[in-house]
């Protein structure tokens, strides 16, 4: 306990989070109650025992699905609160965090709705917490590219109204089958609009992937990044240049893409030198918060307290808080 006490007090930023994989059972139900909405589920317990996966797009099904039940602004809000309420009783001073647009307005949810509940919480966190925060706005890319710019045209008028949160754009969803070239020109549009850039890539994806999101997307930040080690280069080349990795061990365990947490590459990729980071994911879905994620990691591949202290720093380093703002928070 004394060590978990000592882990959680050490300052950390989230920087791979998806909002709607924070939604845990018990809120999906409260929330499709409030709604009128009826879940192929029988309790919170049947929502648990189905989140058994096999790999991303079994997971993907139920996520997409779960997300069925966010409706209001009032519903938005209460889903980043309870994340950011949790995030900050883990030791987290400053998130990051993804949302997914085209899952709410496929569904008819307005964009502002969306962004209004996110930026509510968001902001309350910041002046009841002190815990700072951002959204990164993530394009799916199971669906195409003009769809991916139909979504950027209907947020860019709300980009002032929310122009001290929504900082940069991602990508992810089903990586395989869906490089990173097919999103080439809209990460070319939202890098002159001056939107910081992240990509999910190498995770179930080749290396390729990781290569494609540096070369062609130009990203900042690699979430997941994994499968980089499959290709020596490319492996010396984001230690070379530190392009962060934001991994998420116990996402990569129920995923199925490592099969023990003692084979995850975490550490071998910290210990060549690589700017690793440890996130949560979806923590609804795979079951830990961001402190779990470190205390697993840590048990598994006997992390010392140095390497801990290092993936703490790395993730405020690798965050996009201007360094005076990191040293705020510390
Ligand atoms: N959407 C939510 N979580 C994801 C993941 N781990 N990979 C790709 N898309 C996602
Ligand atoms: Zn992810």
């Amino acid at each position: 306990h004394e060590w978990r006490d000592w882990l959680r007090a050490l300052p950390k930023a989230e920087l791979h989070l998806h909002i709607e994989g924070t939604l845990e059972p018990e809120l999906m139900f409260e929330l499709s109650r409030r709604n009128g909405i009826t879940l192929p589920y029988a309790d919170v317990q049947a929502v648990r025992d189905a989140y058994r996966f096999t790999d991303l797009q079994s997971f993907l099904d139920l996520y997409y699905a779960g997300a069925g039940v966010l409706v209001t602004e009032q519903d938005f809000y209460d889903l980043a609160a309870a994340y950011l309420r949790r995030a900050h009783a883990d030791g987290v001073v400053h998130a990051e965090i993804m949302f997914d647009p085209q899952t709410h307005t496929a569904r008819g949810i307005a964009l502002d709705t969306v962004f209004a509940g996110l930026a509510r919480a968001l902001r309350e966190a910041r002046d009841t917490l002190g815990m700072s925060s951002c959204l990164l706005l993530s394009f799916l890319r199971h669906l195409s590219e003009d769809d991916a710019f139909a979504t950027l045209e209907a947020a860019l008028p709300l980009r002032e109204t929310y122009a001290d949160l929504w900082i940069g754009i991602g990508l992810d969803s089903s990586e395989r089958g869906n490089p990173p070239e097919k999103f080439a020109r809209i990460y070319a549009r939202c890098a002159q609009l001056g939107f910081r850039l992240v990509a999910h890539a190498g995770e179930e994806g080749p290396p390729e992937y990781v290569r494609g999101a540096l070369d062609t997307l130009k990203v900042a930040r690699i979430d997941h990044g994994v499968r980089s080690s499959e290709d020596p280069a490319l492996l010396q080349e984001i230690i070379r240049r530190q392009v962060p990795l934001t991994v998420c061990p116990l996402s990569n365990l129920k995923l199925g893409v490592v099969h023990d947490l003692r084979e995850h590459n975490l550490a071998r990729l910290l210990r060549a030198g690589a700017l690793v980071t440890l996130n949560s994911d979806d923590p609804a879905y795979f079951g830990g918060y961001v402190l779990d994620n470190y205390i697993a990691s840590a048990e598994a591949l006997d992390l010392s307290r140095d390497e801990l202290v290092t993936l703490a720093a790395n993730s405020l380093k690798a965050s996009f808080l201007p360094p005076a703002g990191r040293h705020a928070l510390l």
